[in-house]
């Protein structure tokens, strides 16, 4: 019996997206003989039953080529602006599923995804994701694709900031994408030589900043380059920000909860410019001129780097090979040079934040370089 596969790319768009559904489809098509439609612009796709056939020369010429050729949208199955309003439409996606005879769907995305993805599993359908996200922060692989590429683009815009910070003797902060999760900031900090590297996961000091800062202007070098990812908080903020995740967590009633959200919601619109706010106050504690450069969303455009067009085409593949054998509810993980299925309850709800003791975090200590909470 010819198996029928569904697939489609969900979350923020990132470098590699293309290879996958090329390696997925290439793998299940020609090697394998079954059939694959795309549906289009995430889940919102497959709510509306609207979808691409993938046969032919459809996937000719897309391995380079960066976002996503199925489009993609932030779209929650279970909580989808439809009609007007915000509904489960779990159900359509079940119908929609059978109504097309679908031995397997194939989601490509990052933790929401995996989440997403969780839900449709409970209700009973065939499921295989990918991990693919910028932020690296997808739990039990040991890498996402679209990381590479991202990393590559934020580690040379950090060289080209060092000229012009070195020639007009100015702080530059520079921000880098990652809500929760400090992998890019903490990995371009390294690879172009940041001397403050300010991630989510180490709450920073700015008193500590600064003397970092004026201790190198003190050593004849008045120039500094200070990486901070988006979600980067003073230490103070981020133990009022934990209070409240706590609150919600623990919430005993729906209002209380509520509450926490809002609350939350709040702090992260203070927060917004937070970059902007940081240089400002860098430049009345140090006395250095200071200027702000905000990388958003081109790390996460253009052609993908090999290295993610090769991992994207390794788990790509693999998730085919696992169609094949029959092993749903699992995501396609990388560990080594191997491509190996996860159960997906073990992956949907958890981030892979950096350990504050991770080795990137000792070896950037050890060059001399300022995590932020201490000199
Ligand atoms: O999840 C990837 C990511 O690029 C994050 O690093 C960033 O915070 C977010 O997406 C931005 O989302 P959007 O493109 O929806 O503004």
């Amino acid at each position: 019996m010819t198996k029928h596969i569904g697939i489609l790319t969900a979350g923020g768009d990132a470098p590699g997206l293309n290879a996958a559904i090329r390696g997925v489809g290439k793998a299940a098509q020609g090697h394998y003989g079954m059939k694959m439609i795309g549906f289009l612009d995430g889940f919102r796709g497959l709510v509306d039953n609207r979808f691409q056939r993938m046969d032919g020369d459809v996937l000719s010429g897309v391995l380079t080529r960066g976002g996503t050729m199925l489009g993609t949208s932030r779209d929650k199955p279970h909580r989808m602006l439809f009609g007007g309003k915000v509904q489960d439409m779990t159900d359509v996606i079940v119908e929609n599923y059978h109504a097309n005879h679908l031995d397997c769907l194939v989601c490509i995305g990052g933790g929401g995804t995996q989440k997403n993805a969780m839900k449709l599993v409970e209700k009973g359908l065939n499921v295989i994701t990918l991990p693919k996200t910028i932020d690296n922060d997808v739990a039990k692989t040991d890498v996402t694709f679209g990381f590479d590429t991202a990393l590559g683009i934020a580690t040379d815009a950090i060289d080209r900031l060092h000229s012009t910070a070195h020639s007009h003797h100015r702080i530059i902060v520079v921000e880098i994408m990652g809500h929760r999760a400090g992998w890019l900031a903490l990995g371009a900090g390294i690879a172009g030589g940041a001397d403050v590297i300010l991630i989510p996961e180490i709450p920073y000091d700015l008193e500590v900043v600064a003397e970092a800062i004026r201790q190198r202007s003190r050593n004849g070098k008045n120039f500094s380059i200070v990486a901070v990812a988006e979600g980067a908080l003073p230490k103070e903020t981020a133990s009022v920000v934990k209070a409240y995740e706590e609150k919600k967590a623990h919430a005993a009633t729906k209002k209380e909860r509520k509450e926490a959200k809002a609350e939350l919601a709040r702090l992260a619109q203070d927060y917004a410019n937070h970059t902007v706010l940081l240089s400002s106050q860098l430049e009345q504690l140090t006395g250095l001129e200071s200027r702000v450069t905000i990388l958003g969303h081109l790390q996460r455009g253009g052609t993908p780097s090999a290295a993610d067009r090769l991992l994207a085409t390794r788990l790509g593949t693999a998730c085919a090979d696992l169609i094949e054998k029959e092993v749903y509810g699992v995501m396609v993980a990388a560990r080594g040079d191997e491509a190996v299925p996860v159960p997906l309850e073990e992956v949907a709800g958890h981030k892979k934040l950096v350990p504050p003791d991770h080795p990137w975090v000792i070896s950037a200590r050890r060059v001399g370089t300022c995590m932020g909470d201490q000199i």
